[in-house]
């Protein structure tokens, strides 16, 4: 029976050992926009010829386009919750909002796939776009971040998963799409290593070796996984995070590039606001004391079936003042 559900992009797919996150911003132009749009086309076909040569290693691709980009690329309508990300937070802890048009998750087990798979996708896009940012991230050790703790635990998986962070009948025209934040984070590893173990289990909110979350009352209530624990109604709203660590050693810089998929971007930025703000106010999460985010942006990931037909979207910059393009987004 054939069930005609939109596909989302690789979104919920495994961890990989290595990952490439590129954020670009797209030039003027109307022929840069329709290369852009015709790249919609090629996504899958190129993460399947690059992907066949070594299946095991699990290459993958989600892409995903910022508001002011979805305007210009594809006009009405538009998703419902896309919207340019505000920063949060005020004086020395601050989620800052930088520019980006497009971005591309790229996973595989190896560098390698990652790596030939991001050079075909940048060599269709040529001179439509720049890239601002791009970060090779790989995994460390089991699944911990740079700063020594298992990060993912808490994921959500399977059905679950999906419905955390696949779009349903909320935005029918959007369904079997996502929303995706992410932010590159540069960690004090010298303050951080001054801890001792247990105060840095305090500032996470679960053990370091063993991965075991604190009790109720030993975790701090502005340990990170206490500020990122979001309920509504009594249940508990979840993301899907896969962040990876980065870094130059000899340049002295440890990072985290994290990313998350929700079904609504809210989600993310009440955990944000939790974390930079703090609930209530003031109880800001310690986690960063010892982390700045030096980039952040909000995307659209449209299911893969709607990616594949925006090709043939037809609005371009040029139209975006012309009320009539309206509804030039294919069915
Ligand atoms: C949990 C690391 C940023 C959301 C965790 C955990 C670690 C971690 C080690 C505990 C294990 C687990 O994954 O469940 C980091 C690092 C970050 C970072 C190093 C960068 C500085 C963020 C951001 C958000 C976030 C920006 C959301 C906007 C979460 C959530 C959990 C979590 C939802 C699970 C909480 C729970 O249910 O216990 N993070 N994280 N993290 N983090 Fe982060």
């Amino acid at each position: 029976m054939t069930i005609s559900i939109n596909q989302p992009q690789a979104v919920s797919n495994p961890v990989t050992r290595n990952a490439i996150f590129i954020v670009a911003t797209i030039a003027d132009g109307a022929e840069h926009l329709a290369t852009v749009r015709t790249w919609c086309e090629d996504v899958e076909g190129l993460v399947r010829s690059v992907g066949t040569r070594q299946p095991a290693s699990g290459l993958s691709c989600v892409c995903g386009f910022g508001s002011d980009a979805w305007d210009r690329l594809f006009g009405q309508p538009r998703p419902r919750q896309l919207h340019p990300f505000k920063a949060i937070g005020s004086g020395e802890r601050v989620a800052v909002s930088t520019p980006g048009d497009i971005l591309l998750h790229i996973r595989a087990d190896e560098m390698d796939m990652c790596f030939e798979l991001a050079t075909q996708l940048i060599a269709k896009l040529g001179n439509a776009v720049t890239v601002l940012d791009e970060v090779h991230g790989f995994r460390y050790f089991d699944q911990r971040a740079i700063i020594g703790f298992v990060d993912g635990t808490e994921n959500p998986t399977g059905g679950e998963a999906v419905d955390h962070t696949v779009i349903g009948d909320e935005d029918l025209a959007f369904a079997g799409g996502s929303y995706v934040l992410v932010q590159k984070y540069l960690h004090d590893m010298d303050a951080w290593n001054k801890l001792t173990v247990e105060q840095q289990e305090k500032v996470i909110g679960r053990t370091k070796m063993s991965n075991i979350e604190l009790n109720d009352d030993v975790k701090p209530t502005n340990s990170h996984s206490s500020l990122t624990t979001v309920e509504e109604d009594g249940r508990e709203l979840k993301i899907i995070r896969d962040n990876m660590p980065f870094g130059r050693p000899g340049m002295g810089e440890f990072g985290t590039y994290f990313i998350g998929y929700a079904r609504t971007p809210s989600i993310i930025e009440t955990m944000l606001e939790n974390m930079f703000v703090g609930r209530p106010a003031g109880n800001y999460d310690r986690l960063l004391d010892f982390s700045r985010a030096v980039t952040g942006t909000l995307f659209f990931v449209p299911s893969a079936t709607l990616l594949e037909s925006l090709a043939s979207s037809e609005q371009a910059e040029t139209d975006s003042t012309d009320t009539n393009s309206a509804e030039s987004m294919p069915a």
